[in-house]
Order: C-alpha cells, then structure tokens, then sequence
C-alpha cells in the first residue's frame, strides 16, 4: 500500500514536471483550469448586448465625481475663469500636493520652476513660463480649464489629473508665482 502510494505521488509529480514547453501540462483537477462561469469580457449569449460585463446605465459617473458644465475652447476657458472658483485653501498639505502633482504632470514640459524648461522641450515645443505676466494674470478657473481640456499645443490632461490635484497644482501655481516673503533683516 505504502509502495503504490508512493509511486502515486511520483508519477504526480512527474506529471506536473512535462519539460516540453509547447504544450499544456497534464491537467489532474481540470476544474480548477477551466472557469465555471463567463469571464468578465467573454461574449455571452444571455445578456442583451452579449458582453459579460454589462455596461454602466446612461450618466453613471464615479462617486464623488462632479460633471464640469464647460467644454473645451477659447470662450470656454475664459467662461471658466469667471465662473470657477478654488475651492481649496492654499494650506502647506494643499500645497505640498500641488507640488508633487506638478512635478508629475506638468514639469516634463514647463519644468520643475515652471520656467518653461522642461526635459521634453528638447524635441517639445518651448511652453510659457508660468511664471510671466501673462500666466499671472489667468484666473485660477481658467488654469483649471487649461489643465482639463489642454490649450494650443498642451494636450488636455483632465483624464490624468484628479479635479481636485488640478485645483491643488493651481495653487502650487500660485506660489511659484508670488513666493511667500521672507523678512529680509535690516543691516546693524
Ligand atoms: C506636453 C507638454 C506640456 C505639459 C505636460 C503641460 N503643458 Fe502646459 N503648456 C504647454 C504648451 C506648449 C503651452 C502653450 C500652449 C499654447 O498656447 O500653444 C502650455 C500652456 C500652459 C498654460 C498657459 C500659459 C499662458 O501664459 O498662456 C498654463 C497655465 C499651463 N500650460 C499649465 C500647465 C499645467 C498646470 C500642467 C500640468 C498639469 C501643464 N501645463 C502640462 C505644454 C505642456
């Protein structure tokens, strides 16, 4: 008993060890292989539109997902800038992931200063500097639009970047732009 035993399990093992890598291994639980049910993109013939993973009803959105009413375009982008506020405060934790979202996102073209130096802008071309006038003088809505539906030769990047990290890096803008003042002690 013991000896078939043994030889059982040999010859189990020997089966798991097929050393031709062109074909399937012998398969002593094939249940386990092959799945009961349909796979998640396998077709089915029971559902109405004949795909496994049904889809969503018209206008599902994520939670915590909040529909923009603008599209993209000039009009738009300025209409955001009217109509769109920051609804963050520009707190050192607010900032802190603005930054780091920044250097994600947006350094590889305009650089880690913003200064329009970015690696790519070898072969790219060369951004505005975010931190010259005409950057400075964007409303924070209108940031946010160039962000989400990209503006010239900047490719959108609202499928990327969070709303909320776009709000974030707006205020990092900012800060690049007006860095806090420190006090400059007056000479004895
Ligand atoms: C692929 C390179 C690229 C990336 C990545 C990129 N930009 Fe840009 N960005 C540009 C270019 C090029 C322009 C000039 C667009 C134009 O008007 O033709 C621009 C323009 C802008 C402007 C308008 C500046 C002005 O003075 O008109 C802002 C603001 C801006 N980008 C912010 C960002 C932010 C924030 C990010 C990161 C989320 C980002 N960009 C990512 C290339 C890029």
């Amino acid at each position: 008993m013991k000896r078939a035993m043994t030889g059982c399990v040999v010859l189990l093992l020997a089966a798991g060890c097929e050393q031709d890598e062109s074909k399937p291994n012998y398969e002593y639980t094939p249940d386990m292989v092959s799945s009961v049910p349909y796979d998640s993109f396998a077709p089915n013939p029971n559902t109405k539109d004949g795909k496994t993973l049904l889809s969503p009803a018209k206008g599902t959105v994520p939670r915590g997902y909040k529909p923009l009413h603008l599209t993209a375009g000039t009009e738009e982008a300025a209409r955001a800038g009217r109509e769109l506020t920051n609804p963050y405060a520009a707190s050192p934790e607010v900032l802190a992931r603005g930054h780091v979202a920044f250097t994600r996102y947006c350094s590889p073209c305009h650089g880690t200063g913003g200064l329009g130096d970015g690696l790519v802008t070898a072969r790219f071309p060369i951004p505005p500097s975010l931190l010259g006038d005409h950057a400075k003088g964007l409303p924070d809505g209108q940031i946010f639009h160039i962000i989400t539906y990209g503006q010239g030769l900047m490719p959108a990047h609202g499928s990327q970047v969070l709303p909320e990290d776009r709000w974030k890096i707006v205020h990092f803008v900012r800060s690049m732009q007006n860095p806090p003042q420190t006090a400059v002690k007056e000479k004895p």
